[in-house]
């Protein structure tokens, strides 16, 4: 293989565990309950074109770490998806990825094969594994068996974005998917407590159809982002890309009412850029406040990493007037970062901290810090990673009985490419810069990957 996503700990692993961890420094807090998880794609067989392989397209395999009475347990499985279960069955690859559309000739009864390779979000009690151009497919804890497709009764059965959004308040989940077909591109919906669809409605956009990866709620809105890596058919006839930065097509943050319609968003214009992942947005009055991680553009649909150092996203902060149409943005600190989190019970409401994880200035997509800011100050507080670590998505677990926004730990893997070993970390968040408190060693490897989530127990 010639693909530097197919090699070092970017290689997939081929076994399924399920191992107690036992080589810890430190101690594990007793008030830490639940389930660390970090999904990413890890192909089960090797692809049909290891030279065109894209990041974005291997299969999904869930990592996770259990946490119960001061102990942890390392579990993997991966997402067993229509596709991947067929490709079991015939024991080769028969999609290709991202690269090969238009090139690859996809079975005709399956055009795509969902990768359930990107995110997780917990809704009505079930853990859920998103890929944004397909279902859901909801996963048991804490085996990791593969329930099946979720659709909500059946009456959602398009896409989920990788990013849907749970109202802790409510405990709606609010979903989206795009198009690139036809209008209305973005499809948008609201699922209730219960798993049931109460509201959905397409949304116009403006422009050509284009990729949406994240999106935002507040207490009564959301917003819909039409950033311009556009979709094109004339493109990949002529032997272009499905997908590719169209700055002449605008960026647009549109805003609707929860149970809005589609005709009701609210369009603003916004400086030329993209936001792959959000912070927070709340309400002010007759303004929304949004926290974002933002790049001046993108080419993360490139594997040449070349340039990256511009390409990286920085925290960016918007103000939109509802009443008046107006917006005011700006770029709050110059630490190119991304995987922003909060913690998750304070979701569309006023937000202190965040974390995330600031870019190595050398290895594409990988990450030399784990970070925390406060938004008093816009202060970034960091821990660095040594010289061979790099750090994975960091996320939010709350302690035990906590009430206050900041009282719990930062989890994350990191890995130390010196021996080939990974290790969980957890951090005190309010400790933060002391740095872990406890480094948990997985009894496997776990490959870079995408997204973490926590799910309490
Ligand atoms: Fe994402």
């Amino acid at each position: 293989m010639s693909n530097i996503y197919l090699e070092g700990n970017f290689a997939p692993v081929n076994e399924e565990v399920a191992l107690p961890c036992t080589e810890i420094e430190g101690d594990i807090p007793n008030d830490l309950a639940g389930y660390f998880l970090r999904t990413g794609p890890n192909n089960q067989f090797e692809p049909i074109a290891p030279d065109l392989y894209h990041p974005f397209d291997g299969d999904g395999m869930i990592h996770q770490i259990e946490f119960a009475n001061g102990a942890a347990t390392y579990r993997n499985r991966w997402v067993r998806t229509p596709g991947f279960l067929r490709e079991r069955e015939e024991g080769k690859s028969i999609w290709g990825g991202f690269n090969t559309i238009g090139k690859i000739e996809a079975p005709p009864d399956m055009p795509m094969k969902n990768l359930s390779n990107t995110a997780m979000v917990v809704h009505a009690g079930k853990l859920l594994s998103t890929w944004e151009a397909g279902s859901p497919f909801e996963v048991g804890l804490p085996d990791l068996d593969t329930v099946g497709a979720q659709t909500f009764g059946g009456d959602w059965t398009e896409a989920v974005s990788a990013h849907p959004k749970v109202d802790p308040r409510t405990g709606e989940l609010i979903v989206f998917c795009y198009s690139p077909a036809q209008q209305p591109y973005v499809r948008y919906g609201v699922v209730d407590a219960q798993g049931r669809l109460t509201h959905k409605t397409g949304i116009e956009l403006p422009g050509a159809p284009v990729m949406v990866h994240d999106m935002a709620i507040t207490k009564n809105h959301s917003l819909i982002f039409d950033m311009p890596v556009t979709f094109s058919i004339e493109r990949i006839m002529n032997g272009g890309k499905a997908f590719d930065w169209e700055p002449e097509n605008g960026t647009r943050i549109g805003i609707l009412p929860r149970y809005g319609e589609g005709s009701e968003t609210k369009w603003f214009d916004v400086d030329t850029g993209y936001i792959f992942h959000v912070f927070n947005a709340w309400e002010e009055g007759d303004e929304i406040v949004l926290d974002a991680c933002r790049t001046v553009r993108t080419a993360i649909l490139d594997t040449d990493v070349g340039q990256l150092d511009e390409l990286n996203a920085r925290m960016h902060r918007y103000r939109f007037n509802l009443t008046h149409g107006t917006v005011e943005e700006h770029r709050v600190d110059e630490t190119p970062l991304e995987f922003s989190r909060i913690n998750e019970s304070r979701v569309g409401e006023k937000t202190r901290y965040g974390y995330a994880s600031r870019f190595h200035p050398e290895r594409g997509l990988l990450f030399g810090a784990m970070l925390k800011h406060d938004r008093e100050g816009d202060r970034i507080d960091a821990i660095e990673m040594g010289p061979t670590q790099f750090n994975q998505e960091v996320v939010f677990a709350p302690r035990v009985g906590s009430t206050e926004e900041d009282d719990g730990y930062v989890v994350g893997f990191v890995h130390d490419e010196a021996d080939d070993h990974t290790e969980c970390w957890v951090v005190d968040a309010r400790k933060f810069t002391d740095g872990p408190v406890a480094r948990i060693r997985t009894p496997r490897r776990v490959p870079y990957g995408f997204h973490s989530h926590w799910a309490p127990a």
